[in-house]
């Protein structure tokens, strides 16, 4: 999927998808605010995810999503929140549509292993 999205368009469905997490009123207040090193990280770790460089390794080591995410309360309605600005992002940058619904699919596999609350 790297290869068909590439870099460029990668890290602009990043910062789209943090524009819209930063001004989510359920989201943001749990994030730490640096939107671009937040940023920053994802590009990483999207582009390893995604099956380009492991650059996100490289740097920060083994990936341990869910435990990265424990210190930070995540419900099920975030997770959905969390979704919900993905899709406007991958509207807004007018991502392929065959490539749209698998790599939607691909992150909801994921998305509900970081629910840690109630
Ligand atoms: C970091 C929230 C799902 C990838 C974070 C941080 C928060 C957060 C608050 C800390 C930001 C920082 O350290 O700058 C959430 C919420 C999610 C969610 C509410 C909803 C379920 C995901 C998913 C992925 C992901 C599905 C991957 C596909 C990352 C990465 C980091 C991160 C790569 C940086 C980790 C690091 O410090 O190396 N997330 N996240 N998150 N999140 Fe999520």
């Amino acid at each position: 999927m790297y290869d068909y999205i590439g870099k460029e368009k990668l890290e602009e469905l990043v910062d789209t998808f943090y524009s819209y997490v930063s001004k989510h009123e359920r989201l943001s207040p749990i994030f730490p605010g640096d939107w671009e090193e937040t940023a920053r990280k994802q590009k990483l770790f999207l582009t390893q995810f995604l099956g380009g460089p492991q650059y996100y390794s490289m740097e920060r080591g083994h990936p341990r999503m869910r435990a990265r995410h424990l210190p930070f309360p995540i419900t099920i309605e975030l997770a959905h929140d969390w979704l919900d600005c993905m899709g406007k992002a991958m509207d807004d940058v007018d991502l392929d549509e065959e490539i749209k619904e698998p790599l939607l699919q691909h992150l909801r596999n994921v998305t509900y292993h970081m629910v840690n609350q109630e």
